[in-house]
């Protein structure tokens, strides 16, 4: 006769489950109902804070980095660190045999139509400074900068970088912009600025 396995081990087991009718404790379902009534309260209730005058009291001139106030004032330095820097360099140095210097140019502290000239019109072909030929390109930029930004960023560089010359007025800039309004190329170096000189 076969021995049947004892039931030893089934009865140590644990009862078999069974769903229980468990119903979610009246408490819970209190916190819970008072939780939303509160959440939505909250959101009708709250007293909003976000009324502009609150807000950020920065002007559009103030984000776009432009001096507040009478027709926005050139900047001369930003006018600098935003056109010139890439090429002439944050010490108005140069790189050499590249880039001429602006520090000690005898074309920055000429007189004042002669920079304004440069800057307007830009310059090609070979170019002497403090002794040393350039032939690069100098852009022209009559037209990405104004008569303020021009006359702004030729005083910063006449006043910085060991110059001290005189500042240059917007009116100088437009007087020349004017006269060479038919001008398309940029100057030929030495040839043409050395005339402007006289
Ligand atoms: C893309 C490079 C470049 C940028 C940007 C540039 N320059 Fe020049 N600049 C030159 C080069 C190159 C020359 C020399 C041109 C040549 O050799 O014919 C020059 C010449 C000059 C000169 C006459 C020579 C001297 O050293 O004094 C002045 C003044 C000058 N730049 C001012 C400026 C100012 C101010 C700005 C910004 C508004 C500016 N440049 C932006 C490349 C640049």
């Amino acid at each position: 006769m076969i021995e049947q396995p004892n039931d030893d081990a089934r009865e140590r087991e644990y009862p078999d489950p069974h769903e229980k009718n468990r119903p979610v404790p009246r408490l819970v379902l209190l916190v819970v109902s008072a939780l939303l009534v509160w959440a939505v309260s909250y959101i009708f209730l709250t007293q909003r804070n976000d009324a502009p005058e609150l807000g950020d009291q920065r002007t559009l001139s103030t984000l776009e980095g432009k001096p507040a106030g009478a027709g926005g004032a050139a900047d001369g330095a930003q006018v600098y660190a935003a056109n010139c820097v890439a090429c002439h360099q944050a010490t108005g140095a140069g790189l050499p045999g590249v880039f001429p210097p602006l520090g000690g140019s005898e074309w920055v502290l000429a007189a004042d139509k002669l920079p304004v000239n440069i800057l307007l019109h830009g310059i090609t072909g070979k170019l002497t400074v403090k002794g040393t030929a350039y032939s690069g390109q100098m852009p022209a930029f009559k037209d990405k900068l104004s008569d303020a930004e021009i006359a702004a960023v030729l005083s910063y560089v006449r006043a910085n970088f060991g110059n001290a010359a005189g500042k240059i007025a917007a009116d100088v800039v437009k007087a020349e912009r004017d006269a060479g309004k038919d001008r398309k190329d940029p100057w030929n170096g030495d040839e043409d600025l050395d005339k402007l000189k006289q």
